[in-house]
């Protein structure tokens, strides 16, 4: 793998197991957007909503990608030896990151954006009980799904160098779609 490849899409869509599946058989590291900001704020999401908002966590969300981006141009001592054989490393961003036009831009200059796009009902069987994201605590989720699907899809075709349809695929096939088409992107 020799650029990063981020992994976009709705909640439920899978992009942590596939993102951490995917580092694992490349040998490259597996980062996520959401887990560097609950760390640097030493507070789960859901508490980041309701303590400080929702503008004030999608503001970290577009400092982690400008602090990627840094990382990027200008490696740590830590992460020398990985980008030395000219590795990337797999990223998954927050559902709602690639929302904001700033954050599409710095999407595609920090590197190759997959969307995995998942229906639904896909969505729904994934996430239902969940207590962990704020945005689906509501009476009726799979309406709120809907919803939020209809309004991000746009948004998500504009960031993404590719499209995976995930519905009804294991991880192990859709890996195996992103490292075929990896050359190509
Ligand atoms: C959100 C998705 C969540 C998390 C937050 C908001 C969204 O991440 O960033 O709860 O707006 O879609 P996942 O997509 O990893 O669940």
């Amino acid at each position: 793998m020799q650029n990063n490849i981020i992994l976009i899409g709705y909640m439920g869509c899978g992009k942590s197991t596939v993102g951490r599946s995917l580092a694992e058989t490349s040998a490259v590291a597996f980062l996520d957007t959401d887990a560097r900001i609950e760390e640097k704020e030493g507070i789960p999401i859901s508490e980041i909503f309701s303590k400080k908002g929702e503008s004030y966590f999608r503001d970290m969300e577009t400092e982690c990608l400008k602090a990627l981006l840094r990382e990027k141009a200008a490696p740590s001592k830590a992460c020398e030896d990985v980008l030395k054989e000219r590795k990337g490393c797999v990223i998954s961003v927050g559902g709602g990151l690639p929302v904001r036009e700033e954050n599409r831009t710095l999407l595609r200059q920090l590197g190759k954006v997959i969307y995995l796009k998942a229906g639904p009902d896909t969505v729904y069987e994934r996430i239902k009980g969940d207590t962990t994201r704020p945005l689906l605590q509501t009476e009726d989720p799979m309406r709120k799904i809907r919803e939020m699907m209809a309004a991000r899809e746009e948004k998500y075709q504009a960031a993404a160098h590719m499209v995976i349809d995930v519905d009804g695929k294991t991880v192990a096939d859709i890996i195996e779609e992103i490292k075929s088409a990896e050359e190509k992107l």
